[in-house]
């Protein structure tokens, strides 16, 4: 088998040799035109027709894997597409440490696997509907192309998902691939089964935090469970990982554009004061404490997505060899963590503290902090713009402790500094930390559609090189009308 080409000969570009695995291939058609009806039902709203610069995966070898071309959406060849397999690969960590990997399901193991791949494959759709209709408002026709081009791969991530079901996981993994179609983001009745992906994506800045943030936290389990002891989701989510690069790529440099312009705009009036509202949003930007309150918005809810910080859950998947840690094989240690403590932030006698517990039990903890770490690194990109603009104010990443739903805080309030305080005072002041309706109004008021080949919305920035490295003026997107 030539797990380096994918085939483009069945409806489904694969590179799991589908045309002999007639079953899954005739389950995965049977899925197809249902996978179709929910695109054109809650993928974009319009452009379908557009011809669209995206790339498409020919190959899932690291140093050439995609190639450029317009496509219509509906066209796009979503397929099935995994990391090589290693050979001799064993599992990583766990009771299980050193043992061959699985190429099928453990028994004992498989309700939880199933779980957790359901959990991740709901996340992939719940985004395409979230931002279903930013189109209509997109800043440039290259925002426009990138925004699409994360659709149509988190749509691919779905495929990657209800692969694996189908292909392990019999009737009840078939009764999962359809339910991920049924569920719908927000929806009263049936939402998405995380928080975080019932959200709106009201505006573009919306859509690069969530790209920073949420697709980073995507991005983290991915990397768990790329570590997976069973084999096909650990290629799978290997392969995912190159994809969701450029996701986390689209919200970095989407921030530090519209931060860039931002600045730009202070210094062209000389304002003195970055915290002047008023002065700032006159001149057609959003001012950098509106950023920040948004930036508050994703961090949190995308922190709650790691679950409570001491878990029996993210214990036993662990114990199990389905679910490791950030770089496991990269970490020294005995790999199953028998004695092992890790320090978890809690509230004892009414403060925040760090309180050892078993490391098993703590891993959610554990990767929510290697998160932390992860979404520091765009501070200081963004500060450096700030700084270098003359301005002496700083993007930061509040508390863990601001504004949960789920964990150790959810039943408090806290500042983003971590300051403990009441209910009164949170009702008070909560719109000073995190984004109120005129906020978003005066955003929403911001976000009028350009599509003139190279220009740009007032509020951001230009990128610094194009995709695929065309020139400023490529025509990203076709727009039929
Ligand atoms: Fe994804
Ligand atoms: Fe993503």
């Amino acid at each position: 088998m030539n797990y380096m080409h994918v085939d483009y000969s069945t409806k489904i570009p694969n590179n799991v040799n589908l045309s002999e695995d007639r079953q899954v291939l005739k389950a995965l058609e049977g899925w197809h035109p249902g996978y179709m009806n929910w695109w054109s039902d809650m993928g974009p709203d319009g452009f379908q027709q557009s011809l669209v610069y995206l790339r498409t995966a020919y190959s899932v070898d690291p140093r050439g894997w995609a190639k450029f071309d317009y496509v219509k959406m509906p066209d796009y060849r979503w397929g099935i597409l995994l990391a090589p397999q290693e050979e001799n690969r064993v599992i990583p960590f766990g009771e299980d440490f050193g043992k061959p990997a699985w190429q099928e399901v453990p028994g004992e193991h498989r309700a939880m696997l199933r779980r957790l791949i359901v959990i991740q494959g709901d996340t992939e759709p719940a985004s395409v509907e979230q931002q279903r209709h930013l189109g209509k408002t997109a800043p440039s026709l290259y925002d426009l192309r990138n925004l699409f081009q994360v659709n149509v791969e988190e749509g691919r991530h779905l495929w990657a998902m209800v692969y694996l079901l189908q292909k392990y996981f019999g009737r009840d993994g078939r009764e999962e691939a359809d339910e991920l179609l049924r569920r719908r983001s927000g929806d009263a009745d049936s939402p998405r089964m995380l928080g975080a992906f019932n959200e709106a994506t009201p505006d573009w800045l919306s859509f690069f935090m969530f790209t920073y943030f949420t697709d980073r936290d995507g991005k983290m389990q991915l990397h768990s469970l790329a570590q997976s002891g069973f084999d096909p989701l650990s290629r799978t989510c290997r392969f995912m990982l190159t994809e969701e690069a450029h996701h986390m790529f689209v919200g970095e440099t989407g921030i530090s554009r519209v931060v860039q312009r931002t600045c730009e705009a202070m210094r062209e009036v000389g304002v003195a004061d970055p915290a002047d509202i008023a002065k700032v949003r006159a001149l057609g930007v959003i001012d950098l404490p509106t950023i920040q309150k948004k930036l508050n918005l994703h961090y949190s809810l995308s922190l709650d997505l790691f679950g409570s910080e001491v878990s029996t859950n993210a214990a036993n998947a662990f114990n199990a060899g389905i679910k490791g840690r950030y770089r496991e094989t990269q970490i020294e240690d005995d790999h199953r963590l028998q004695n092992a403590t890790y320090p978890v932030l809690k509230l004892v006698g009414g403060e925040i503290k760090r309180v050892d517990e078993p490391a098993l039990t703590a891993l959610n903890m554990r990767l929510r902090d290697d998160y932390t770490q992860d979404c520091a690194k765009g501070m200081l990109r963004w500060n450096k713009i700030i700084s270098s603009a003359g301005y002496g104010i700083k993007l930061t990443l509040p508390n863990v402790a601001f504004h949960r739903a789920i964990g150790e805080f959810r039943d408090i309030h806290a500042t983003p500094d971590g300051v403990l305080i009441d209910d009164a005072t949170w009702n008070r002041r909560q719109s000073e930390w995190l984004p109120s309706t005129a906020d978003g109004d005066f955003i929403a008021s911001l976000m009028t559609p350009v599509t003139e080949t190279g220009k740009f919305a007032p509020w951001i920035s230009p990128p610094k090189v194009g995709i695929d490295n065309k020139p400023g003026d490529f025509e990203y997107v076709k727009i039929e009308t």
